[in-house]
């Protein structure tokens, strides 16, 4: 995935050597911690309160809603992933490490965010570009309509987006850390349907590289298409949140809202919208 400097942390991944892709997309990805104080962050500026409930869609192995119970003793999740995989993974590892109450407050629930009833919460996020899955307006539009309706009165939709020129062509971004490299792949971009397919690829020291442990094919929204969207299907307002810079022209990791961006070759953003 795309990467502001500042998400480009070292991790210490332990001395074992066996292959495990979670663990390391955990590692070079996510930033868990950083994200869940990011997402009450968002939430206690637009409603001056704290939120208590937040859902994870695509939630994957579910880090974020492990880091999200731990925040507060009054705070709960539920994690949303069709895939049991992931989160037969999420069971075995981040779950075990909670403690018995914060065990209690967290919910899994194996389901397509397109079908159904979600359930309820205060926040509702799609994190790490999931949703770009979604090729269609009127599917993404479908998805957009199944939050609005789950989210409580004072919920908050939040999702992050990335963009730039970069990601208009094939490229590859290769990431060291201490025991294994990560490569984030773009090997298609298509101007006509704006569909891109990326891929993950790892490499451990002293290992073969591994090449497409994950694949994407995801067509790339832009930041007014989805504000649009959200509007349509209901949300009062929108809020593009936009990664501040340091003197060396680098993401510096802290993210303000603005209603004006920055040309950049490779930019991560976040969009909260107000029910
Ligand atoms: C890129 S992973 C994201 C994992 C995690 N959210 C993160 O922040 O890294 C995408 C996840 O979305 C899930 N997924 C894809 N389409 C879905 C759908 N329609 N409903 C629910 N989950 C879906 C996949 O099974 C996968 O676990």
């Amino acid at each position: 995935m795309p990467q502001s400097q500042t998400r480009r942390r070292v991790h210490k991944i332990g001395r074992k050597k066996l292959f495990d892709k979670y663990e390391l997309y955990q590692k070079a990805v996510q930033s868990a911690e950083t994200d869940v104080e990011f997402l009450r962050k968002v939430y206690r500026e637009i409603r001056k309160k704290d939120p208590q409930l937040l859902r994870e869609d695509f939630c994957g192995t579910f880090a974020l809603s492990c880091e999200w119970i731990k925040l507060h003793k009054n705070f709960s999740a539920i994690g949303v992933d069709l895939d049991p995989e992931p989160l037969e993974y999420g069971k075995s590892h981040g779950f075990k490490k909670l403690n018995e109450s914060q065990q209690k407050r967290l919910r899994l629930i194996e389901q397509n965010v397109l079908k159904g009833r979600l359930p309820s919460a205060d926040i509702a996020i799609a994190m790490n570009f999931s949703y770009f899955v979604f090729k269609s307006r009127e599917i993404m539009k479908q998805y957009f309509q199944n939050v609005y309706r789950s989210l409580k009165k004072n919920g908050i939709f939040i999702v992050d987006c990335f963009g730039g020129s970069h990601c208009f062509e094939a490229n590859e971004e290769k990431t060291n850390y201490k025991s294994f490299t990560y490569f984030w792949d773009q090997a298609s971009f298509d101007p006509v349907t704006n569909r891109a397919q990326f891929y993950i690829h790892f490499k451990m020291k002293g290992q073969p590289k591994r090449e497409r442990v994950f694949s994407y094919d995801w067509r790339m929204w832009s930041v007014p298409e989805l504000r649009e969207i959200m509007q349509e299907v209901g949300f009062l307002k929108t809020h593009v949140y936009w990664e501040g810079t340091t003197r060396k022209g680098e993401g510096d990791g802290i993210f303000t809202r603005t209603e004006k961006g920055e040309e950049c070759q490779s930019w991560i953003a976040y969009i909260a919208a107000e029910k």
